[in-house]
């Protein structure tokens, strides 16, 4: 990607001349510098020394109000004291004991406690492996080998689920994955009943399992319409395939017990990660016992064979510890609902910006999160998004990704550090001082892509307009 010459870029150049200098030795360690797909940005990102609450300092002494909150495990925000004093007890009395301990019962108590189809729970230490283990649970349970993912929805980066996300939309693997796994992957067009059930009869016989993000694709960026999962519980119920609800963003987010309680829907599998184990390395697959039961032992019967399932760091110490931490909170106080009032303030007050700066982008989302679609169609409005009235396209192709990038050093240069798509979680501890700071970032950002061209007479009416 080249930058366009910007003031914006030249003045992120001249404030964050410690990161160009850990960013220039990344580039002879890393691919691209980074160590994760979702940190590229040009010409390099923020090398960050320390962090609190809702905020972090860079290695030039910067300080930003936080909305990549640790991708989205941070609904506690940075360093949580209960978190923090609960992991550095753990670690004087052991980081690894390769044994079974105390703490991996309470924190397993505590997902049941709050997880409404969480009748057993295994451990593992991401997301991406949760769902790669759903998957393998699913097929072995149902003796059926295909999976439906749809379009554009994000479950890690495995082979199965390694297209379709950003690219891939017809199901045609990307680098280095087998054709073959691709084959047993039937992708679908999220949000739509009709034609997911007319893939579904077409497939029934093969097909052994349905994972979607609940809250919509990628953290919620694509949003689904609200008849969408009733839908779908009710045709896979009907045709004997599991229900994976991919709870990696939404689980202890959206509410104490994720999506499902929301929605009061009942899924067969769930995958978790990310704030289950407060800030730590951690995830899980739970759900109906006769599924999980697949993990166990065949003890007394033979003809059963045992799914594998290893992992050095399952249920580790330390991040069974910060996990018990954080999901007391969340399951004891309102931690969820300040993350989310939080978001829908933010989201208001963006809107408002735009509406006074006359562009015409649109700030949407549902729960704590918050995201800014740079080409809305004519007649959106955040509503209308939030509703699921337009299709993945809308949002995952068309994207301007020179725009996003110098939205975000424009961001970065006022002191806000905004996620990739652009966007954010919120977490309970931003303030009303983050509001402020973030709303002006914003304002002062979008007067210079105007005044230097890079957005210009709006494409659309501005929202409310
Ligand atoms: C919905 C969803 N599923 C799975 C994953 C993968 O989790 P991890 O990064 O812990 O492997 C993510 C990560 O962002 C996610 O958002």
């Amino acid at each position: 990607m080249n930058l366009p010459n910007s003031s914006i870029v030249a003045t992120y150049l001249s404030r964050t001349p410690k990161s160009a200098r850990l960013a220039a030795e990344a580039q002879g360690i890393f691919p691209s510098g980074i160590t994760h797909d979702g940190r590229y940005l040009k010409p390099y990102g923020i090398y960050v020394d320390r962090a609190r609450g809702s905020r972090k300092w860079d290695a030039d002494g910067h300080e930003y109000a936080d909305y990549s909150g640790g991708h989205g495990a941070l609904l506690l925000g940075h360093n949580h004291p209960a978190v923090t004093e609960a992991v550095r007890r753990q670690i004087e009395r052991g980081t690894h004991f390769g044994a079974c301990h105390e703490l991996e019962v309470r924190w397993g108590e505590w997902v049941q406690k709050l997880v409404p189809s969480a009748e057993r729970v295994r451990f593992t230490s991401s997301g991406t492996e949760a769902t790669m283990l759903a998957m393998r649970l699913a097929r072995a349970s149902t003796g059926r080998t295909k999976v439906m993912h749809f379009m554009g929805h994000f479950h890690g980066w495995h082979d199965h689920v390694a297209f379709g996300v950003s690219s891939h939309f017809d199901g045609t693997p990307t680098p280095g994955v087998l054709a073959g796994v691709a084959h047993s992957i039937v992708m679908a067009p999220p949000g739509d009943a009709a034609e997911t059930r007319r893939l579904m009869e077409r497939h029934a016989a093969d097909l052994a399992a349905v994972i979607v993000e609940p809250t919509g694709a990628s953290w919620g960026q694509v949003p689904l319409p609200q008849d969408f999962l009733p839908a779908l519980r009710q045709m896979t119920a009907k045709h004997g395939v599991v229900l994976i609800f991919d709870e990696v963003i939404s689980g202890f987010r959206c509410a104490p017990g994720g999506a499902q309680q929301v929605f009061a829907i009942r899924p067969d599998l769930t995958t978790l990660a990310k704030i289950i184990a407060g800030g730590l390395p951690g995830g899980a697959i739970v759900g109906r016992a006769d599924i999980m039961e697949g993990l166990s032992f065949p003890e007394g019967k033979p003809q059963r064979e045992k799914i594998s399932h290893h992992g050095t760091f399952n249920a580790n110490p330390l991040s069974a510890a910060a996990g018990i931490a954080a999901l007391e909170i969340v399951g004891t106080t309102d931690a969820c609902d300040r993350a989310s009032r939080y978001a829908a303030q933010l989201r208001d007050a963006l809107n408002e910006v735009l509406r006074e700066e006359g562009v015409g982008w649109i700030a949407y989302g549902s729960f704590s999160g918050f995201h800014i679609l740079m080409n809305p169609p004519a007649d959106a409005t955040p509503e209308k998004i939030n509703a699921g009235a337009y299709g993945f396209e809308t949002f995952k192709t068309g994207r301007d990704p020179v725009l996003i990038n110098l939205l975000r050093l424009g961001m970065l240069n006022e002191g806000v550090d905004l996620f990739s798509w652009p966007g954010g979680p919120t977490s309970a501890v931003h303030t009303g001082d983050d509001l402020v700071r973030t709303v002006e970032a914003f304002r002062g950002t979008l007067r210079i892509l105007k005044r230097e061209g890079h957005i210009g007479a709006t494409r659309r009416a501005p929202v409310g307009a």
